[in-house]
């Protein structure tokens, strides 16, 4: 059983209905495939490592990482948003909630992996619940595994 498996129902609730989804973080792709299993819209991911060998005509990868692909990105709302980026810092979680958080559509869902390891450098948690105090989204976590935040655009 992989790292992901504990949320893979959660995933795939959250992803069904998207028909433009993004993921920052692929690696092995176990989230990839778990979303592609899940819908059929198009997924965008983003790495900095080369893909895995996965095919699926609705899946493009770019392995420029979540800055550049956020520069090339242009203005599509998107549905839903996935994050899984090493090295889950604060400052690096809280870039993301000013970039790609914003593409969401107002309604839109997007899932943050790994909210329940709070350590030197590691603060995915603590990044999502300052920005959801000063921007209309709301957030909620589920504490179990390495846990995940779920954050939905209000406005
Ligand atoms: C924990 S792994 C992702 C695991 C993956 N979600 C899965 O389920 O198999 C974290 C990944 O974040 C990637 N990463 C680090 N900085 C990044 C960035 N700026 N943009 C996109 N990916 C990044 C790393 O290269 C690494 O592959």
């Amino acid at each position: 059983m992989g790292i992901m498996a504990y949320f893979k129902d959660v995933i795939a609730d959250a992803v069904k209905d998207a028909r433009i989804a993004v993921e920052l973080g692929v690696e092995h792709g176990e989230s990839t495939r778990i979303i592609l299993d899940s819908f059929d819209g198009e997924l965008y991911s983003y790495d900095v490592q080369p893909p895995p060998d996965i095919e699926a005509p609705n899946w493009h990868f770019s392995d420029c990482g979540g800055v550049i692909g956020y520069e090339r990105w242009g203005n599509k709302k998107i549905d839903f948003l996935f994050v899984d980026t090493d090295p889950h810092s604060y400052e690096q979680t809280y870039l993301w909630c000013l970039t790609w958080f914003k593409k969401l559509k107002v309604g839109g869902i997007s899932l943050w992996h790994d909210t329940s390891l709070v350590r030197k450098g590691v603060n995915v948690r603590g990044a999502l619940l300052d920005f959801a105090k000063y921007h209309k989204a709301d957030l909620k976590f589920i504490d179990e595994d390495f846990g995940m935040g779920i954050m939905i655009r209000e406005d």
